[in-house]
């Protein structure tokens, strides 16, 4: 049994006023789904501190592959499990697009997460452009490939799979339920057995009104939520539709 993780990327939003705000909305949220919130890394404190003993876990939003040293502006694997991080997203589109991050390099971060005892989020997802080429399975498999051959099989199938195709993320376009299954189907294929008990999120556009068709989804294990995580109200109601199937 896979139990469903919602996770609430907050992307460069945010204030400590705000963040207060935002997590005060989110207090009793019932829901039988894990749930996890990732801010900032400089509001990391503040919202562990506050979300201590609430049963909503923490992430990150990026983490360094090196492991300690001369990198300015970096921040270790070790760093955010110090403070009380539970995940850390890797290669999401904005870090691979914006920031040049590459396969390779997301593979290291994966490793350097997994090293220090994080659990990655490893983002994976086609552009426009790709999946009208007829290359969507193509992308995704390379993505995949990248870090199974640096992490090991086993690895890769305990983190955790986001499922983004990038035209659905911040467009108000989401991919159909069929379509978010087709490639959650494909992927578990790919992990083979040991991708039975891999949690393979949707992300892009998730809402409250589209995220039951979603998590009604055979291999559609949560969601990874963006902007609809900045609203309390409207994250309660993704997260009361996610629950534990039989
Ligand atoms: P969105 O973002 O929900 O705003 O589309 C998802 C993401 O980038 O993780």
């Amino acid at each position: 049994m896979r139990r469903p993780l919602v996770a609430g990327n907050w992307k460069m939003n945010g204030s400590r006023e705000a963040i207060d705000l935002l997590l005060d909305g989110l207090s009793g949220i019932s829901t039988t789904a894990e749930v996890a919130v990732f801010p900032p890394y400089v509001y990391l404190p503040q919202v562990v501190s506050t979300l201590c003993g609430s049963g909503i876990d923490v992430g990150a939003q990026n983490v360094s592959e090196y492991q300690a040293g001369a990198y300015t502006g970096e921040v270790a694997a070790d760093m955010l499990l110090d403070i009380g991080c539970r995940y850390v997203l890797v290669g999401h589109s904005e870090r691979r697009s914006l920031f040049g991050e590459k396969d390779r390099q997301v593979a290291e971060k994966f490793v350097a997460s997994q090293r220090s005892g994080l659990i990655p989020v490893l983002c994976v997802g086609e552009t426009l452009e790709q999946r009208a080429s007829g290359k969507t399975l193509a992308v995704i498999g390379a993505q995949l490939d990248a870090v199974l051959e640096r992490a090991g099989l086993e690895s890769v199938c305990n983190g955790v799979i986001a499922y983004e195709p990038v035209w659905a993320i911040g467009t108000g376009k989401t991919a159909t339920a069929e379509q978010a299954q087709e490639i959650h189907r494909e992927i578990r294929q790919q992990l083979g057995e040991p991708g039975m008990k891999t949690r393979i999120l949707y992300g892009g556009s998730v809402k409250a009104a589209n995220a039951a068709e979603l998590f009604a989804q055979q291999d559609v294990d949560g969601a990874l939520v963006g902007g609809a995580s900045l609203d309390s109200g409207e994250f309660r109601e993704i997260c009361k539709k996610a629950y534990v199937a039989n």
